[in-house]
């Protein structure tokens, strides 16, 4: 049996060196191994021998059929690796040749901003908040104090997607969603996308960048918003900047005030970008009116609040000294290129 066995090893091996396809190899396993193989006709025979010869024959046949096995998948192996071969040849790729060097894509300097500004933030024991870009009249103007014949709340600057569905013209919109869901102690910023009916110019665009901030605890006071505020300034643009507050009103706040920071141009000696004043406006700030925690059910003989809003498209024109909002959402690349450096 054994040379029977051999035989059958041999010619199998001579049909898998000749085969030329996995197809073929396929073809020549069933042959010789398949269930109607002459191996596994002799395999069938084991039953009938003696329990002594029974592993011996047993044994024999199994190696046999290892060795078509192992003989089959060498051959495998080496089909892949002259199919892959031909590939190459055919599709002449010239591996040696130098690649294309690809450049490095940048981050828009918004982003830059936004993420410098978390980080600060987050430095200073801020959470970060998320909203809405589409938001009810409820959470942009209702709960934060607006009356309803604000001028604000017209067609002519909110774009309205139903009557009482619109995109957010403000991030304030966020401070009432997080007293809605968190008790104090609060102390979030939500940076975020607000829209305004706004025709777009060096200083409008009808989508900008805000980011908001609103703290609430037991005796929080005004001087605690300064602090926050300088502090977030001079992290931001270094330590020579100062911040003022120019009295103001919102209908959120009470007292309100504008935040301007000295001209990153001049330094505050006067010069055209900041109209000889020295200072260039930031944004709004102001003491959480207590008529807006009340109605958000927090206590207002124990918990007061500071918020502010300021504008992200503005810090950024101002910290890269870029020349008005529009090169911010042209997005031509040569613009965009000068900014792979701060990745
Ligand atoms: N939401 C205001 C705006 O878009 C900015 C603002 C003012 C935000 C005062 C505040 C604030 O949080 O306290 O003009």
């Amino acid at each position: 049996m054994e040379t029977k066995l051999n035989h059958v090893v041999l010619a199998a091996e001579n049909d898998i060196k000749g085969a030329q396809s996995i197809h073929e190899l396929m073809n020549i396993k069933a042959k010789y191994i398949g269930k109607k193989s002459e191996i596994m006709d002799l395999m069938k025979t084991l039953g009938s021998l003696s329990p002594e010869e029974r592993p011996k024959v047993g044994k024999t046949i199994n190696i046999a059929k290892q060795n078509i096995e192992n003989l089959l998948e060498n051959r495998i192996v080496k089909l892949k690796e002259m199919e892959y071969q031909k590939t190459l040849q055919d599709s002449k790729v010239d591996l040696s040749m130098p690649g294309y060097a690809i450049g490095y894509g940048s981050l828009h300097p918004l982003t830059i901003v936004w993420r410098e500004i978390e980080d600060i933030f987050i430095s200073m024991g801020f959470d970060i908040a998320e909203g809405y870009d589409i938001e009810d009249e409820f959470h942009n103007f209702d709960a934060l104090n607006t009356p309803k014949d604000h001028p604000s709340r017209n067609l002519a600057d909110t774009f309205y997607i139903k009557d009482d569905v619109l995109l957010r013209t403000q991030t304030s919109t966020v401070q009432i969603r997080t007293m809605e869901n968190y008790k104090p102690p609060i102390k979030i910023i939500s940076p975020g996308r607000c829209y305004r009916n706004d025709r777009p110019d060096a200083s409008h665009s009808p989508a900008f960048h805000q980011v908001e901030a609103l703290v609430v605890d037991e005796n929080i006071t005004f001087q605690d918003l300064r602090d926050t505020l300088n502090t977030f300034v001079k992290k931001m643009f270094g330590n020579h900047m100062k911040s003022r507050f120019r009295p103001h009103f919102f209908p959120f706040t009470e007292p309100s005030a504008e935040i301007d920071i000295s001209c990153v141009n001049c330094g505050g000696k006067g010069c055209a970008i900041c109209k000889n004043s020295g200072w260039l406006e930031m944004g709004g700030a102001g003491l959480v009116d207590p008529n807006v925690l009340g109605k958000l059910g927090i206590d207002t003989e124990k918990y007061s609040g500071f918020a502010f809003g300021l504008g992200i498209d503005r810090i950024t024109i101002l910290k890269y000294n870029i020349p008005g909002l529009r090169l911010l959402y042209e997005n031509d690349i040569r613009f965009l290129k000068q900014f792979t450096m701060n990745n």
